[in-house]
């Protein structure tokens, strides 16, 4: 008998994420709208098409085939995270918020169409996002369906990302402690990202211990993107990320690397990593190799 241990092949991440990005992007192009009256579909594919890592479909498409999810439920959530996400980065790049002019290497949404197109176009694909979660042909089942609009609406609003960036815009110029500054970054960033974890598992059937780790997990990287984030606002050039760098001290953000300097920055952010390592290791699921290689993605990536 052959008595070997059964050990996976290494991933190559790269090659995973070029074949899930491909449906992703074929399925958006698709799905966002380009026939949307008076311009606001060239607004909403100008947001949403050719940019973006495209991290929170990845983690969505990762988290669903550890649980050997429903593909037509992942490709969906996939896409709904993402107009979210998009949809944010609109609003948040605003006058009324950040005021910034570069996004993914082009004028931002309001530069380029004004600001009522952006206001629209970022509320129309919010709603995009909720009407991709629930097709009517049957493809997913209708308690998913229930399961995932809810995961992405608590992600999304007072609870998750709106309620962070209603901190982040109270908190200018505040000098924030730890708990409340890490508080923030889990609203304001970190709900979305672990509700992309949360929204793949829920494609398919898993244990409430796989759920917990997965949960941890998806904490985890959330916060230690945030963090990351502010790191690269100081580190990077603004060619590199595709927005202006430098803009935290400029408008006097409070941010990891304000608060606790550059150096532990980084050590918090390879603290968080391990966390979310560890809750793999520990949850049961066998193949979870995607996972950790957007976890390693997460932390230590340039732009
Ligand atoms: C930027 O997110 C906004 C934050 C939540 C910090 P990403 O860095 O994922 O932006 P894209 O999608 O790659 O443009
Ligand atoms: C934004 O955080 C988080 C969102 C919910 C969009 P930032 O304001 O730091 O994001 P960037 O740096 O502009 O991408
Ligand atoms: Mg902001
Ligand atoms: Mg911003
Ligand atoms: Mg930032």
């Amino acid at each position: 008998m052959d008595t070997r241990v059964t050990q996976l092949a290494e991933l190559d991440l790269r090659a995973w994420s070029a074949e899930r990005l491909d449906r992703v992007e074929q399925a958006l192009s698709t799905w966002v709208a380009p026939d949307a009256p008076a311009g606001l579909g060239d607004a909403m594919r100008y947001a949403v098409l050719d940019g973006g890592k495209r991290l929170r479909p990845l983690l969505v498409l990762a988290a669903a085939e550890a649980v050997g999810g429903n593909r037509q439920a992942a490709l969906r959530a996939a896409c709904a995270v993402e107009l979210i996400h998009a949809y944010s980065l609109v609003h948040d790049d605003m006058p009324c918020m950040d005021n910034d002019v570069l996004r993914r290497g082009k004028p931002t949404v309001h530069v380029q169409y004004g600001e009522a197109r952006a206001l629209l176009a970022g509320d129309a694909l919010q709603a995009l996002a909720f009407e991709l979660l629930t097709p009517d042909d049957g493809s997913v089942p209708e308690a998913m369906q229930a399961v995932l609009c809810r995961l992405l609406a608590r992600a999304a609003g007072s609870a998750g990302m709106a309620g962070g960036q209603a901190i982040d815009l109270a908190s200018v110029g505040v000098k924030l402690n730890e708990a409340q500054l890490r508080e923030m970054h889990r609203l304001k960033t970190g709900a979305l990202l672990q509700g992309s974890v949360l929204m793949g598992a829920s494609c398919g059937a898993l244990t409430a211990a796989e759920r917990e780790a997965l949960s941890v997990y998806g904490a985890a990287i959330g916060l230690a993107f945030q963090v990351v984030d502010d790191i690269l606002d100081v580190t990077a050039d603004s060619a590199t990320l595709g927005k202006t760098a430098g803009k935290d001290a400029e408008q006097d953000k409070p941010t990891y690397v304000s608060i606790l300097g550059l150096e532990r920055s980084h050590v918090y952010a390879q603290e968080l990593l391990a966390q979310a390592l560890a809750a793999l290791d520990a949850s049961g699921l066998v193949d979870t190799r995607a996972l950790r290689s957007l976890a390693d993605m997460v932390v230590n990536r340039v732009n």
